[in-house]
């Protein structure tokens, strides 16, 4: 029996012709980093990937959640791959890295981190296996994740499995963060189904709030997701790139299976994000390592599923889940959606909510209108 951690940390860090996606040499500096502590015992196991410009890390490892040797590891690899950005004078190297140097953990300093401690056993009554899935999202804020956890944990409509296994009807706490707070975290705890009203209320702005954990009732210790919910622009006080969420997802047993948490994304949900993280369009299900080439840079989302043995191992294999001709036809309909709706270009609701767009430099314009205003006698 052993505590493992399951850490994901993904941070932009530069990128070739625009935000596209990383180099080749930017990853292979990260993989070489992530093997050099497997074997130094850092990590016991340890996954690099792209998606769009994000570079996404996935380790495991016995020291917890928000452990500072952890942390740092991941920054260190950023800063590396930075500069190797920065000398090959790609765009916007270093751009997720908003602190000079963190103190601990790297939560509030620009990368996104989801993380989950669990016990791994393979006696477990249970959870004799470990099976999860990693979701790193590109170009859209971390309320991108609201509507499908939604879905997956509220609705029988998503998943049969609320209605078919009694572990799962037990409900679930979902923890809901306010990301307008910038002092502290505020949260509230919301029981599923029961408040499952209460829920909608707070998932209906996802600007503004984010499903951050979710946890069993069948099993209160048991964690079941872990999202990256934080906001750039609270840290930087203004625009400098969007959040770029990472969920974690544990999946089959007593817990939702894959089949049933991917399945919203077949909608393409509308997200904040996109060009200049100030739009509203379709999010994109697409195979790990794409790199964003579309008009208005399209928000995508990628999903690996995992399987974890007794010591923590997981990389050997894996299953790349959109990366399957499962979800070409999601994938056309989504770009067309996307093409329509970007025809009404900046009019409205094409563009974000003025509370996301005031961070960026409309609101100059904006000011300096005001003062030709005149009220009419
Ligand atoms: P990233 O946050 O992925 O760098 O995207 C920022 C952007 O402004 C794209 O237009
Ligand atoms: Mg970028
Ligand atoms: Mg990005």
């Amino acid at each position: 029996m052993r505590k493992i951690t399951a850490s994901v940390i993904k941070a932009d860090v530069g990128s070739i012709g625009g935000h596209t996606k990383p180099s080749e040499k930017m990853l292979r500096i990260v993989q070489d980093r992530v093997k050099e502590s497997i074997n130094k015992g850092l990590l016991l196991d340890g996954f690099v990937s792209h998606t769009g410009d994000d570079i996404a890390i996935v380790m495991s490892h016995e020291r917890g959640v928000g452990n500072r040797e952890i942390h740092q590891f991941a920054w260190n690899c950023f800063l590396e791959a930075t500069r190797e950005a920065q000398r090959a004078g790609l765009y916007g190297a270093g751009q997720d890295l908003l602190v000079d140097a963190p103190a601990g953990t790297v939560r509030g300093a620009g990368p996104a981190v989801a993380e989950i401690e669990f016990t791994r056993d393979p006696q477990s009554k249970e959870r004799p296996a470990e099976a999860f899935i990693v979701f790193t999202a590109d170009k859209c804020g971390p309320g991108a994740y609201n509507y499908p956890l939604y879905a997956v944990f509220s609705d029988p409509m998503h998943d049969g499995g609320l209605l078919l296994n009694p572990k799962m009807r037990k409900g679930f706490s979902i923890t809901v963060i306010d990301m307008d707070h910038k002092d502290g975290d505020r949260v509230i705890k919301l029981e599923i189904p029961e408040r499952v009203w209460d829920l909608a209320v707070l998932m209906q702005n996802p600007d503004r709030f984010a499903i951050e954990s979710i946890h069993s009732r069948y099993v209160p210790e048991e964690q079941i997701v872990s999202v990256s919910a934080t906001r750039l622009h609270n840290i930087a006080g203004k625009y400098t790139g969007k959040d770029d969420p990472v969920a974690l997802v544990r999946t089959q047993g007593m817990f939702p299976a894959p089949e049933e948490i991917v399945e919203p994304f077949t909608l393409g949900h509308f997200v904040t994000g996109d060009a200049r993280g100030s739009h509203v369009m379709p999010l994109m299900p697409v195979a790990i390592n794409t790199a964003v080439a579309g008009p208005y840079c399209l928000p995508l989302v990628a999903c690996v599923a995992f399987s974890m043995d007794a010591a923590g191992k997981f990389s050997e294999e894996y299953v790349d889940m959109f990366g399957n001709v499962a979800w070409d036809a999601a994938r056309l309909k989504i770009q067309k959606k996307a093409d329509e709706w970007r025809r009404q270009g900046f009019i409205g609701p094409t563009m974000a909510s003025h509370q996301e767009l005031s961070y960026t430099g409309i609101v100059d314009a904006l000011r300096e209108l005001e003062k030709e205003f005149e009220v009419r006698k």
